[in-house]
């Protein structure tokens, strides 16, 4: 039976201030923490055993997540004193694994929604006879990602890092942070310093002649990491687009948590989640969005492609098109908010004080 890491330690700087009392696998997704989905799909191919290595914020994982006996999963908890990088942070739990030395070990970044086909990357890894496999992505634009160009049999030629000029975007493959690691390969990182396995590991064995594969799987796809990005995930969660056997109910165009509250006539879409105790008034219109728990939209406001964090309140009459606003925020009535505003935990907007319109 595979066993599995899940990589959750990081701080999540872009995703603030989603991330100043949550770590990011813990931002509630279609209606769970994020990670519930990563734990549920992983089981689902067949994984028991997992080690969570954390760090920040890490006292908040076991108590919602206990031994995993309710996901049919048993789940260890190991915390880095200090971070210790992707790297340094598997090494760190290599003493929980049980695989053999030569034995398979998952191991998957801790905010990546994805379809992958768990089973054939094991598949490949085990067929291949690889040290490390990895699952890749094609992404149009891929200068925000580290590149991993194959030759025809998939073997890796190359880890490139943030390519900037054409000359550098030699491919299209990403690094879609799933892996399977042979045992002994973690066992082999340095232990007690960071260490990052995009920037060291990875390139480190490609130069000492270690054998990385590569296998592009071309399903959903999504790295979480940005709020516009974590936004469009829950929304695809909701509306079935990305597979995940944890949404609580069914796939559609909203989903009501049984606490919530929505007004008749308030129009949800677009794969909007409202969240436990959460309450959208009569009038509000909320498309693509996610509504954390015991939130608040007054009447009429229009929310699109938002997240409004956990009881925070978006005033009367107020827009809101891809934004964020932290936990306990309130947005007054009649604002105005675009792409990219960030509304920081418990700040408080006058009503009317920022509009993009002339309008009264
Ligand atoms: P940003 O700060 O926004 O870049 O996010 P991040 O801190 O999550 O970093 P990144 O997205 O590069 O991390 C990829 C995965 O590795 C995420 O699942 C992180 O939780 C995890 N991760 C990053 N650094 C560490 C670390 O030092 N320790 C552990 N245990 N996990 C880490």
């Amino acid at each position: 039976m595979t066993e599995a890491i899940l990589l959750v330690g990081g701080k999540g700087t872009r995703l603030r201030p989603l991330t100043v009392h949550t770590p990011k696998p813990m931002v509630p997704a279609a209606g769970v923490p994020f990670l519930t989905h990563q734990l549920a799909r992983a089981r689902a191919a067949g994984v028991e055993h997992i080690v969570l290595a954390t760090s920040y914020l890490a006292e908040v994982f076991e108590p919602c997540f206990g031994d995993g006996s309710a996901l049919g999963l048993h789940l260890e908890y190991v915390t880095e004193e200090e971070p210790l990088g992707t790297g340094g942070a598997l090494r760190n739990v290599a003493s929980r694994l049980h695989s053999g030395p030569d034995d398979p070990v998952l191991v998957f970044n801790g905010d990546i929604l994805t379809g992958l086909d768990i089973r054939a990357l094991i598949g490949t890894h085990e067929s291949t006879g690889a040290d490390v496999s990895l699952h890749l992505t094609k992404v149009p634009d891929p200068r925000a990602y580290g590149l991993v160009p194959t030759d025809a049999t998939g073997r890796v030629q190359a880890f490139l890092e943030k390519p900037q000029t054409a000359e550098e975007i030699v491919t299209d493959q990403i690094n879609a942070g799933a892996y399977v690691f042979r045992r002994s390969v973690i066992d082999a990182i340095p232990a007690g310093r960071p260490v990052s396995v995009e920037r060291e590991t990875f390139p480190g064995l490609l130069a000492a002649g270690a054998h990385l594969q590569g296998m592009v799987d071309s399903t959903y796809w999504l790295d979480l990491g940005t709020p516009a990005a974590f936004v469009r995930g829950s929304a695809d969660l909701v509306l079935g687009r990305a597979p995940s056997p944890a949404v609580p109910g069914r796939r559609g165009d909203r989903l009501v948590l049984p606490t919530a509250t929505v007004a008749p006539d308030a129009k949800l879409t677009g794969g909007t989640v409202v969240g436990e105790g959460a309450y959208v008034a009569p009038g509000a219109r909320v498309s693509g969005s996610a509504i954390l728990p015991g939130a608040v939209i007054e009447p009429d406001a229009v929310i699109t492609d938002s997240l409004v964090g956990t009881r925070a309140r978006v005033g009367e009459r107020s827009v809101l098109t891809g934004t964020v606003v932290g936990d306990g925020a309130i947005v007054g009535a009649d604002n105005e908010l675009r792409e990219g505003a960030r509304v920081w935990c418990d700040a408080h907007i006058p009503p009317a004080a920022l509009r993009f319109s002339s309008d009264q």
